[in-house]
């Protein structure tokens, strides 16, 4: 059996004084694709940004493992150069930072070593065609300006030159158009079958998941993961809406 990459145990999470996590679990072996789905406000991006370390977050109990080590109390530095990148629901747009100098950048703090230029730009040139972004997009400004499906192209251009071990796509797929839907998951694809990278894919689309292998399917419902499955569940929740994972989830805290 191979080590587990992260484990999550019973995290507690809270915001401005209100819990948003109650009790989240969830292993994720070493390539592996977890696809996380759920009603709107359930905490979703709050178990993203908790996994990245976002310091507007408080852990109240719980820790996270990654490649064996608690992480729970580190920065998000220390996490992007350990292997974790998030890809926002809303990226930051930063002015004055191109591109191509932030991917640099995080590329030589994450390696710690300089990066040999001409191999960077094959490497760049190859991903940005994949995604079919123009080569322009390098110089121009990290984000200002880009459409909205821009900024998600971009954010998987920086997944697939990061070369994360896991990586945490938060709604990547939202408001692609067809086609960007179908690049952007060839990106992702890529980032699979070739970094062999493990994925936590959260989204209200089934669309980019077409194209992916799914391991596993969770559901989120007001701070608890209240089932898991396989990819077959993403089907019954396609079917169903979230009405029976809702109520089952009522049950349960009447329970308690
Ligand atoms: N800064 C904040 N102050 C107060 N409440 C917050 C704050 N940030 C998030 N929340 C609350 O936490 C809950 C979970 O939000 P989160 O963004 O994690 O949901 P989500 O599952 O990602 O939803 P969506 O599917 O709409 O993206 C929501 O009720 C939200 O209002
Ligand atoms: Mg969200």
């Amino acid at each position: 059996m191979s080590e587990q990459l992260l484990q999550i145990n019973q995290i507690h999470a809270d915001i401005e004084e209100k819990e948003i996590l109650h009790g989240v679990s969830l292993n994720i072996n070493p390539g592996e694709t977890h696809v996380l789905m759920g009603p709107n406000g359930a905490g979703k991006s709050t178990l993203g940004h908790v996994l990245m370390g976002n310091p507007k977050y408080h852990i109240s109990s719980g820790n996270i493992i990654f490649k064996g080590n608690d992480i729970t109390g580190e920065s998000t530095d220390k996490r992007a150069r350990d292997g974790i990148f998030l890809s926002f629901q809303e990226p930051l747009e930063v002015p004055g930072l191109s591109l191509e100098s932030f991917i640099r950048s995080a590329i030589r703090q994450k390696t710690g070593r300089p990066i040999r230029v001409w191999e960077f730009h094959k490497e760049l040139k190859k991903a940005m065609d994949v995604l079919q972004l123009d080569e322009s997009y390098t110089q121009r400004s990290l984000n200002v300006g880009f459409s909205g499906g821009e900024k998600k192209k971009a954010e998987i251009l920086q997944l697939m030159m990061l070369k994360p071990s896991l990586a945490i796509l938060d709604e990547t797929d939202s408001g692609l158009d067809v086609d960007a839907v179908r690049l952007v998951s060839e990106g992702v694809r890529a980032y699979q079958r070739e970094q062999k990278g493990a994925l936590l894919i959260i989204t209200h689309s089934t669309r980019i998941l077409e194209a992916l292998h799914v391991d596993y399917t969770h559901v989120m419902v007001d701070g608890h993961i209240v089932a898991t499955g396989d990819s077959s569940l993403v089907d019954k929740i396609n079917e169903e809406g979230y009405e029976s994972f809702i109520q089952a989830a009522g049950k349960t805290e009447g329970a308690n």
